[in-house]
Formats: C-alpha cells, structure tokens, sequence
C-alpha cells in the first residue's frame, strides 16, 4: 500500500455512512452501521496481503490453493470509540491479535493522554492495523502510532471512518510510512476539534451515553 491517504468511496460504504451521519439514527443502529463498515473498509486495508499456495484436496483432486502468507495481522484499537470498528474486522480476521491503546482528549488543550496500553509480543513481524473512527486533529492518533512504534511495529496501517484535513496532515508529518484508510474526507475541524460536518461524538453516538 503506497498512496498515503486512500478515500474508499464504494457505494454500500458511502450509503451506511450517510445513515451514520444522521443525528435520527438510533444508537443501536450506529453500531451495527459501523460494523458493518468496518468490514467493507477491511477489505480495502487488507487487499495487498500476501498469499501462499497450500497443496488441498477438493472432493474432486489436489489443487494448490491460496492462503494468507506469513505472520497474522495485530488488529489495535485506540479506546473507546476503535471498538466500534475493531468488532467488524475481528470478524473477517479472527485469528488477528488483538492490542488497545487507551487515549483521551483533554477537551481543553486538545492533546491525548495515555491510560491504557496492552498489545501483543512481535509487533515486528506483524501487520499491524490500527483502528479509531474519527481521525480529527490527528493528535491522539500520532501518540498511538508513536507508542505502537515504540513497542516494535513497523508495518503499520490506520484506518479510520472520518478524517479531517487537519488529521490526515498531521499524521502525514508526523507518520509518513503510515498509509490511512478512511470512508470520507470531511471538510474541516470546529474550534472544539469536532469534525465538520461530521456525525458528532462517535463514541457518545455508539455507546449512547450522550
Ligand atoms: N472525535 C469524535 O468522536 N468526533 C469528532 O468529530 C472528533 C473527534
């Protein structure tokens, strides 16, 4: 995967994401909307892996068959909202190891501060893909990725649901070996760091508790 920033426009994944936008659409629905996401844009995170042949025999003869090659992939949610998506791909990949890096925002500042973080051994060998649905100042995300590099991982995908333009620069400088994956390319950041025109709090939106 080369380009930096891919905007995956199929048209089943602009639709639900269409859905999400609405402030009408039930927190149930939000998630199962995102899920549902998450897997479309997986397909396009995971579309370069490498195969192998494997020698299996079908009812009907011996074939060399493909199979993914290699090491699994670390699938690593930046809590809360990265779970949301994280369900989705765990789903398509379920042998993926799976690491949580705990971030929150301070409102005030706009910087991330660290609670959490667990992730598996031999990040080295891994694909690593990290997972958080909004990608607004970029902030939060270039500290996750620092601390996922810090913990050996080198082959690292973001993918994400919104990105602004503010984010995709930031981790574009701060990140450039770091392809990011989103559904859609908003237009801009309010002075709260909310993306415009967005769908709100993604986290608030998908564990109702706004
Ligand atoms: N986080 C969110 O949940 N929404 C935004 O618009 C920006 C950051």
């Amino acid at each position: 995967m080369s380009d930096h920033l891919t905007v995956v426009k199929h048209p089943l994944i602009q639709h639900k994401l269409t859905l999400m936008r609405d402030e009408a659409t039930s927190t149930n629905h939000f998630r199962q909307l995102l899920r549902e996401i998450s897997q479309l844009l997986a397909y396009e995170v995971t579309r370069d892996l490498p195969m192998e042949e494997k020698r299996i025999k079908t009812p009907m003869q011996e074939m060399d068959a493909p199979v993914l090659a290699g090491r699994k992939l670390a699938l690593v949610s930046i809590l809360r909202a990265g779970n949301g998506l994280l369900d989705g791909v765990l789903e398509l990949i379920p042998s993926a190891r799976v690491g949580f890096v705990g971030l929150y925002r301070d409102e005030e500042t706009l910087q991330p501060v660290q609670y959490y973080f667990k992730v598996p051994e031999t990040l080295e060998d891994r694909l690593v893909i990290a997972v958080d649905p909004m990608l607004a100042t970029g902030n939060s995300s270039a500290a996750a990725i620092d601390l996922l590099k810090q913990a050996g991982a080198r082959n690292i995908r973001f993918m994400c649901l919104l990105a602004a333009p503010e984010g995709v620069a930031r981790m574009k400088e701060a990140h450039p070996d770091v392809p990011v994956i989103t559904a859609a390319l908003d237009e801009k950041l309010n002075e709260k760091g909310y993306i415009i025109p967005g769908l709100g709090d993604a986290g608030d939106r998908m564990f109702g508790t706004k």
